[in-house]
């Protein structure tokens, strides 16, 4: 493939997330994990899958950077879940030291490269890499709106029984509870889902939209969502690597969009071989407008947390 994209975290969404590229014949692949062997056997496996799959993407594993050279994309997946006794500030901690080592050495090896986010949490993990990259602002992007919004968009698909097809939705903000899903914006067939439900059952879905992320770890118990993220993190990497200029809800860099500055938050963005190519400012009300502020004072406590505990 003429694409090569780095995958670091070859846990569950670094894996699906590697599968999915190779499986869309999107670029070669690179997974890199710390675990010895374990990303080796994994792009291993995968690359067995290829003559049943029909794809002839290149899938190599490795514990260093040296493979990840010349890389068009690098997706950050690597973390460590909370272990018994860790405090929520310790959790933070390392998965900060995480993300701040595998920035650096991967931004060494592709120094060109457009880095998509997926570690939690989020927003503040974006503040990590963009520090340790160097990178500019249009090459740092979080990815969250796009697995918020295609959560809204299943359940308004089961709700109003149409195809997910049919629906588009966009969720604005912080990954978290206080995330901002606009149902003015959100359609079906590009009918505002206002018009075709009641304001109770828009809150329902906007609250079941909120918690998806939850719903999922309570259900499996352990490990957190991994399929849908890696559609997200996927539908990102494609945009880019076929310069689409596709408008998607992600985690920017702000200086002054929506009043808000120095921050990263989810907005809808222009992706395209530049990364971030514009940031879209949508007209919101006052209230969807109060609800972004408000999500954004809470990123902004989460990176004065993670400054403390640097
Ligand atoms: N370098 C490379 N890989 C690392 C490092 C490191 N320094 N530290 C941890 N990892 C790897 C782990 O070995 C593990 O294989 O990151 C991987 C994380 O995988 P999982 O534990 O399976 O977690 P996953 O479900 O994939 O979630 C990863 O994405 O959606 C977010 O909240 C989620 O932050 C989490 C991340």
């Amino acid at each position: 493939m003429d694409k090569k994209v780095t995958v670091i975290g070859a846990g569950n969404v670094g894996a699906t997330t590697a599968q999915r590229l190779a499986e869309k014949e999107l670029c070669d692949v690179v997974l890199i994990d710390i675990a010895d062997g374990m990303p080796q056997g994994k792009a291993l496996d995968l690359l067995e899958a290829a003559p049943i799959e029909k794809h002839d993407a290149s899938i190599r594993g490795a514990n260093t950077y040296e493979a990840s050279a010349g890389s068009d994309i690098i997706i950050i997946t690597a973390g460590i879940p909370r272990k018994p006794g860790m405090s929520r500030d310790d959790l933070i901690k390392t998965n900060m030291n995480i993300m701040k080592n595998v920035t650096a050495e991967a931004a060494e090896q592709s120094p060109n490269a457009i880095i998509i986010i997926v570690s939690n949490p989020l927003d503040a993990m974006c503040h990590v890499a963009y520090d340790a990259s160097g990178f500019s602002k249009n090459r740092v992007i979080g990815m969250a709106g796009v697995l918020d919004s295609a959560r809204f968009r299943a359940f308004i698909s089961m709700e109003l029984d149409v195809s997910v097809e049919n629906t588009h939705a966009f969720v604005l903000g912080g990954h978290g509870d206080t995330m901002v899903p606009l149902p003015r914006y959100s359609t079906v067939a590009g009918i505002p889902i206002t018009e075709l439900m009641s304001a109770e059952r828009i809150e329902a879905l906007v609250d079941r939209t909120r918690k998806g992320g939850g719903e999922i770890v309570s259900l499996l118990k352990t490990g957190s969502a991994f399929y849908a993220p890696s559609s997200a993190a996927v539908e990102m990497a494609e945009a880019i690597l076929k310069d689409k200029k596709k408008i998607l809800p992600c985690a920017a860099y702000l200086e002054g969009e929506y009043g808000i500055n120095g921050l990263f938050i989810g907005v809808p963005v222009k992706l395209g071989a530049n990364g971030i190519e514009d940031i879209i400012q949508i007209k919101l009300t006052d209230s969807e407008n109060a609800a972004l502020q408000k999500s954004a004072d809470a990123v902004t406590g989460l990176v004065e947390d993670l400054k403390k505990l640097a």
